[in-house]
């Protein structure tokens, strides 16, 4: 039996994607969903990677008491990988509460679980937003943290206070926040992927939609900021290369080799790409031509962001390997999949 780890959110794009790398390192898992944003069927397809089916149980991880009453039926969980969050950044504009409620008040159900329950390894999926438009780049986990542009950014941010603070009086408790990038990509299995619901918001699924057919063209928003090509410039990891990171991250708690008890890195891949070289690079690795328009800004938009990995590369010993091009056409091979495109 290999230690049990509960992935929240792992029936998302991320969770699913870090539950197959999970179980391919030897971990057990079981994973809990309110299958707000995801299929269950994303289960079955998990076995059918791994050859192990997943334990699933779906609640809503904000009801303290549904919360609490699982941690009771399930004494044996060694670590928590912490997905589970509404993550629209647009939305978050248009519905702050909603946001706040639900993302905050899951993580204080689960914190006060680990508390109550004795579960000591908390890993935590944070994000780049935090940084907001740095002013010098590469990012380093030394950059100040920055007003979020979102209350979605924002719920990030309080987050990881609320887990220092939490370390900071437990320190049984051992708690990493791992800082995503911009995860794209899919398994390549393409038995999974990103699948987002209505019109994607995030740059790659409305690439693949456009080649798919199914939207018209891809609409770039803004290219007259300050950036070789005008275009803004972000640090674009593949998702299964951010899985592994959390593989390492949760040996890293379990095995005790963690320097403090609330630690955070950055997870990216260390290159910046603007919106037209990742265009380019899908047309030039997909072999499809993509049309696409220059519109205005979108607001919120930072400029540019990309990451310094060399503490998550010594530290944690973790280090991004796919290329941009083997990644685009992950993500345009899942696509395909999902369409029945040949
Ligand atoms: C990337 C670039 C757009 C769509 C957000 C969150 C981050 C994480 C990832 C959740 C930007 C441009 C996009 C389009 C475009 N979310 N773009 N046309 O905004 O960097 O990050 O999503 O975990 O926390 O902040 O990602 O993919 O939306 O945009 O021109 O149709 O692509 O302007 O420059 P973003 P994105």
């Amino acid at each position: 039996m290999g230690k049990l780890i509960l992935v929240t959110g792992g029936t998302g794009f991320i969770g699913s994607h870090t539950v197959v790398e999970l179980q391919q390192a030897g971990f057990d898992v079981v994973i809990v969903d309110n299958l707000s944003n995801s299929k269950k069927e994303v289960v079955d397809n998990i076995e059918k990677i791994t050859g192990v089916r997943p334990k699933f149980e779906c609640f809503d991880l904000a009801n303290r008491e549904l919360t609490r009453d699982f941690f009771s039926r399930n004494k044996n969980i060694d670590a928590i990988i912490h997905f589970a969050a509404f993550k629209a950044v647009g939305e978050s504009v248009q519905k702050p509460l909603e946001y706040y409620r639900n993302n905050l008040t899951a993580l204080m159900n689960l914190l006060e679980c680990m508390k109550d329950f004795n579960v000591n390894n908390f890993v935590f999926s944070s994000s780049c937003t935090v940084y907001g438009q740095p002013e010098k780049l590469p990012v380093t986990e030394s950059t100040p943290r920055r007003p979020a542009e979102s209350p979605y950014g924002n719920t990030k941010a309080i987050a990881e206070d609320i887990i220092r603070d939490f370390a900071f009086v437990n320190p049984q408790a051992k708690c990493i926040a791992l800082r995503y990038f911009n995860p794209i990509g899919a398994h390549p299995s393409s038995l999974i992927g990103e699948s987002p619901v209505g019109v994607p918001n995030n740059l790659v699924p409305y690439i693949t939609q456009t080649a798919a057919g199914i939207r018209k063209e891809l609409s770039v928003f803004g290219n007259d900021y300050n950036t070789p090509d005008g275009t803004p410039i972000r640090d674009y990891i593949n998702v299964v290369d951010l899985s592994k990171a959390h593989v390492v991250a949760i040996d890293r708690l379990i095995n005790d080799k963690n320097k403090s008890n609330y630690e955070y890195f950055n997870i990216g891949t260390g290159n910046g790409y603007s919106v037209m070289e990742l265009v380019n690079a899908f047309m030039k690795a997909t072999g499809v031509n993509l049309p696409y328009k220059i519109v205005g800004r979108r607001a919120g938009d930072i400029e540019k962001i990309w990451a310094d990995t060399s503490y998550a590369n010594n530290e944690l010993g973790w280090k991004a390997e796919k290329s941009i091009e083997e990644t685009l056409l992950s993500a345009w091979n899942w696509e395909k999949k999902c369409r029945g495109i040949k």
